[in-house]
């Protein structure tokens, strides 16, 4: 099982510190993408946290299931209005099963990257894969990685910085690793120092991935609302479908 970055003092805050994340004219976007994929059948989440995403979805009529390994994030989830109606399974996106089939699967905010080497990454798309009906679809949102930004022999670049953040990713190129620093102030002005890993991924690799697991590339875009991809987009939605037959 890989380790549990969203703990309890990580989920305590996570709502707060990714306020921008759970605006309308964030999530509305997002979610009216899902539901029209998701169709008439129902849609599975991996890393479903406190519920961004799962529980509008939810609301819209989508019956939503969900895989997360940290007991903190999915109690939030649980104590919303709603959220102790979501089955969640407990445990790795990349391995672990639930029961039923699914016409959509979803992975939002980078959190692909959160599975550190290229096993586990085609892992979770086979995982995915076998729980998608013939036809469904896998929807990942995640950032490029800023290499354009990196300049030879550098390793930090800084991503925020504001009146309560300040973070920096630390690259290595060798690996694919990233590091995200963060330091967040408190409400009582204390300033605390957190550190997550990451593994970046080119959309060409995650393309790969999916064909290893028997999908194909259908839709690339710039974000939810369908802006076209180009060499200047700082991030892709992607989707891949699993073929009929
Ligand atoms: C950045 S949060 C995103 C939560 C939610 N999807 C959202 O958009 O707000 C990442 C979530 O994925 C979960 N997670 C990270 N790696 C995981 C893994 N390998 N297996 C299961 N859950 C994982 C974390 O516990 C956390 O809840």
């Amino acid at each position: 099982m890989p380790e549990d970055h969203f703990d309890e003092p990580v989920a305590e805050t996570y709502d707060e510190y990714s306020g921008e994340m759970f605006q309308p004219e964030v999530v509305d976007p997002v979610v009216d993408f899902l539901a029209q994929l998701a169709g008439d059948g129902a849609a599975l989440e991996l890393g479903i946290g406190t519920g961004r995403i799962a529980l509008p979805l939810s609301a819209r009529g989508v019956p939503v299931h969900g895989i997360d390994l940290s007991d903190a994030m999915v109690a939030k989830l649980r104590a919303k209005p709603g959220g102790a109606d979501i089955p969640v399974a407990m445990g790795d996106f990349a391995t672990t099963t639930v029961d039923g089939e699914f016409s959509l699967a979803y992975l939002v905010f980078n959190t692909i990257s959160n599975l550190t080497t290229q096993d586990e990454q085609v892992a979770c798309f086979e995982n995915v894969a076998a729980h998608l009906e013939p036809g469904g679809c896998f929807v990942i949102e995640i950032e490029l990685p800023n290499l354009q930004r990196l300049p030879h022999g550098e390793r930090f670049v800084v991503f925020h910085v504001g009146d309560t953040h300040v973070g920096v990713d630390e690259y290595d190129v060798a690996t694919q690793g990233l590091v995200s620093h963060h330091l967040q102030r408190a409400p009582d002005g204390s300033y605390g120092r957190s550190s997550g890993p990451f593994r970046y991924v080119w959309p060409s690799e995650l393309d790969l991935m999916a064909r290893i697991a028997g999908m194909r590339l259908r839709e690339r875009w710039a974000g939810w609302k369908r802006e076209p991809f180009t060499s200047e987009s700082t991030k892709h939605v992607s989707v891949w479908e699993k073929p009929q037959s």
